[in-house]
């Protein structure tokens, strides 16, 4: 297999190509003055397996693009298949249409992969996956999602929070809080959230938790402005817990994300190189080979 780190994801793509001890493919990649990418694959990948890991943040729309030239190179030069691994998967919170007229975003992106030769796509901590299954059932691309959750609390667990209490934003990423308790051995539950389609203002509740004095680690698989994980943390804090760690897959940290979560009182913010940042301490690079190596 040949791996293709794409602009967005040199680093990852990298340490993913370490771990499969397989040839990392450079590419050639510009910005006309006009806007437009430009993208040459730099090797002949005539006949291989070719994964091209790309992710799509920050700046979604030209990564993306990024990617798709990438895919359509490669199946144009006569790669045997072509694989796309996009660690954060831009638009995958469209996964519905909340509103008639609106654009099934999520359902677009998998139609532009596979219309650019893309067979296979590996995602991490896709944000809904029950509605991705649905989207990819019309189409010819097989999806692989993993999660990097446990490995977030396993890192977590190294810095003191092993026993602590694990928390999803809303009921519906419960998942991850259990999957983070597995691996930190205290309880599990969630924030009561809701979200106006048209305002996008969110409200959240607390649970009425026996928090006074512990510590507890909030999980959320996008921390994008900040907004979720600050009201989760100031509502812990409030509640007299000792210790909060805000812990999230995709770091997207838009604006003054940052601030917003430590004013709430974060002790700890952590995230995976889904998406790099200075948060980054866990790699996805051993997750994502691991599934590569299966194909
Ligand atoms: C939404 O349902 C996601 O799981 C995250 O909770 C959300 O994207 C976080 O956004 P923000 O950081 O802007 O509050």
């Amino acid at each position: 297999m040949i791996v293709v780190p794409g602009p967005a994801s040199v680093g990852l793509g990298g340490r993913i190509a370490a771990q499969l001890s397989a040839t990392a493919v450079p590419v050639d990649h510009r910005t006309f003055p006009d806007g437009e990418s430009y993208i040459r694959l730099n090797s002949d990948v005539k006949g291989e397996d070719v994964a091209i890991v790309q992710t799509t943040a920050p700046d979604p729309d030209r990564k993306l693009m990024q990617l798709l030239l990438m895919a359509a190179a490669a199946t144009d030069a006569g790669a045997r298949s072509v694989i796309a691994v996009v660690p954060y998967l831009a638009y995958s919170r469209q996964d519905r249409r909340f509103l008639s007229g609106e654009a099934l975003s999520l359902d677009t992106v998998v139609r532009l992969l596979e219309a650019a030769g893309v067979s296979e796509l590996v995602v991490v901590d896709v944000h809904n996956e029950p509605f991705l299954r649905t989207i990819e059932a019309r189409h010819r691309v097989r999806v692989r999602n993993v999660s990097a959750i446990p490995l977030l609390a396993e890192h977590l667990k190294g810095e003191g929070y092993g026993g602590a209490l694990s928390l999803s934003p809303d009921q519906g990423a419960i998942h991850h809080a259990e999957a983070s308790a597995r691996v930190l051995g205290g309880p599990s539950s969630f924030f009561e959230k809701s979200r106006d389609r048209k305002t996008g203002e969110v409200t959240m509740k607390a649970k009425d938790l026996d928090i006074s004095g512990k510590r507890a680690v909030v999980f959320d698989d996008i921390i994008s402005s900040g907004g979720t994980m600050a009201l989760a943390v100031a509502a812990l804090k409030t509640q007299g817990a000792e210790r909060v760690a805000a812990a999230c897959t995709h770091a997207l940290f838009i604006g003054g994300a940052e601030e917003k979560i430590r004013k709430a009182g974060a002790d700890r913010i952590l995230s995976s190189d889904t998406v790099e940042t200075p948060f980054s301490d866990v790699t996805v690079a051993g997750l994502i080979a691991a599934e590569l190596r299966k194909l």
